[in-house]
């Protein structure tokens, strides 16, 4: 007779076999812990980058070092800040108040180095779309939702979401899909100044039969023209000046986008969510990841969906998969505490910068910021400050036509208010930069201010 077995035997038996299984083909646990296999260099890496401190003053990149063997760290140094550590103050250096580069929020997502962080597998998405063959991600689609649903900022019941390479491409897309096609009359693109002058540039660029950049709203206003179509691009907030802006032009041969990039509690308050035909928002100012590229609109009409879909197919095939798992882990984690941590955390370093720009302000007549105030806002429920991503800045005095140049010689670049279809006696100051070019900022602001 045979050795007998008992059942508790086999049952060990089989789970030991498993576990060798699993061990031997790199799964997840070994000996009670989890021992990672492929991962492990990668994470290595990861960390190994996220360690240099560059002083302070510069970031370190993982496609900046490390990478096929180069053990050589690599600070990029932010403005003002040199050496290989970046621990080198230079001399005459100008503040750069100039791109809208949302670094404000830099510090927020280093607390939260491990809850942010992705590893990806080599063969992650290699295939051009998901498994129900559409370039958009179902899953992102409802964070999306349910991000604008927990904010309270938008209303995305009944509508359409389409993703777009950052809200850039989108309102390409919806310029498009909001033009009649061989029209002999093309739709006149408008905008209100002060505006974000991508509008015009873009549109010009493109140079369509179907569409073009015709100026300012009030050029339009009080003017009848059936046989044209208009398209009048709204900021709300506005870039530059922050203002809550509402579309001018109405009747039934106007459409309108609107560019909600910062409607978002960080930038503004939000009265009551938005619930426009056609509506822009980015990751760019949301969670500050610019470089992502990653944009969504949300659409009220079937056929304004449909192509602006189309438009999207035929020019890039949709937005990057990797950027779009990028996005979901972003959002999963600013969705922590329903986004009272971002939203208080963005808040209130935009808010401390907004009042100690007004205070060095105040010190002169000779310049003047935007007026805003004080507004209930529906996600922090409360009366909340402003804290607005730029300074829209005025030289008052009447011989001081060109302000961009007497802050430029005074060490400041911003960007000239003709780029916003203003006079250059206003120039815009980004405010959602690092903290190094907003101290730099402030200082050399103190210094002019304190000539006058
Ligand atoms: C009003 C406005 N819309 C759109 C954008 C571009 O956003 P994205 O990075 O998503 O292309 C910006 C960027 O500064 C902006 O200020």
């Amino acid at each position: 007779m045979g050795r007998k077995t008992s059942p508790m035997n086999n049952t060990s038996c089989i789970v030991t076999l498993f576990m060798i299984v699993l061990c031997a083909s790199n799964v997840f646990v070994c000996r009670g812990e989890w021992e990672p296999t492929w991962s492990t260099k990668a994470a290595e890496e990861a960390e190994a980058v996220a360690a240099i401190a560059c002083s302070g003053h510069g970031r370190a990149y993982l496609d900046g070092l490390i990478l096929k063997g180069m053990k050589k760290p690599v600070c990029e140094c932010n403005a003002c800040y040199g050496g290989s550590d970046c621990s080198k103050l230079l001399s005459n250096c100008s503040a750069d108040a100039g791109s809208g580069d949302p670094y404000f929020l830099e510090p927020f997502w280093m607390e939260r180095a491990a809850s942010s962080a992705i590893l990806v597998s080599g063969w992650h998405r290699m295939g051009y779309t998901y498994s129900d063959r559409t370039y958009i991600s179902e899953l992102l689609v409802k964070y999306i939702k349910k991000f604008h649903a927990t904010v309270g900022n938008a209303i995305t019941e009944g509508k359409y979401i389409i993703f777009g390479s950052g809200s850039t491409q989108l309102l390409s897309a919806a310029v498009y899909a909001l033009s009649p096609t061989s029209s002999h009359s093309p739709a006149k693109v408008l905008a209100t100044a002060p505006y974000y002058y991508v509008y015009r540039t873009q549109t010009q660029f493109f140079n369509s039969r179907d569409f073009s950049y015709e100026g300012d709203t009030s050029l339009w206003k009080n003017k009848t023209d059936k046989n044209s179509l208009f398209i009048e691009i709204v900021t709300s907030p506005n870039n530059p000046d922050g203002k809550l802006n509402k579309g001018v032009l109405q009747g039934p041969n106007v459409k309108t986008i609107h560019d909600r990039a910062y409607y978002w509690p960080h930038f503004t308050a939000i009265p009551s969510p938005a619930d426009d035909d056609l509506m822009l928002y980015t990751i760019s100012k949301l969670t500050g990841h610019a470089g992502t590229r990653f944009g969504w609109a949300i659409i009220k009409d079937k056929a304004v969906y449909e192509k602006m879909s189309t438009y999207m197919d035929v020019n890039t095939m949709g937005v990057s998969r990797d950027a779009q798992l990028r996005a979901l882990k972003l959002l999963d984690v600013a969705l922590e505490e329903d986004g009272k941590q971002i939203f208080q955390f963005g808040y209130s370093t935009l808010r401390d910068r907004w009042i100690r720009l007004k205070k060095t302000i105040s010190k002169t007549k000779r310049f003047s910021l935007q007026k805003l105030s004080s507004q209930y806002c529906t996600f922090f429920k409360k009366e909340r400050d402003p804290s607005p991503a730029y300074a829209w800045f005025k030289c008052e005095r009447k011989e001081d036509k060109n302000c961009y140049k007497i802050l430029e010689a005074a060490g400041i670049n911003g960007r000239k208010g003709s780029l916003y279809g203003a006079e250059d006696r206003y120039v815009r100051l980004g405010l959602i930069r690092s903290k190094d070019d907003f101290e730099i900022l402030i200082n050399q602001l103190k210094v002019l201010v304190a000539k006058e």
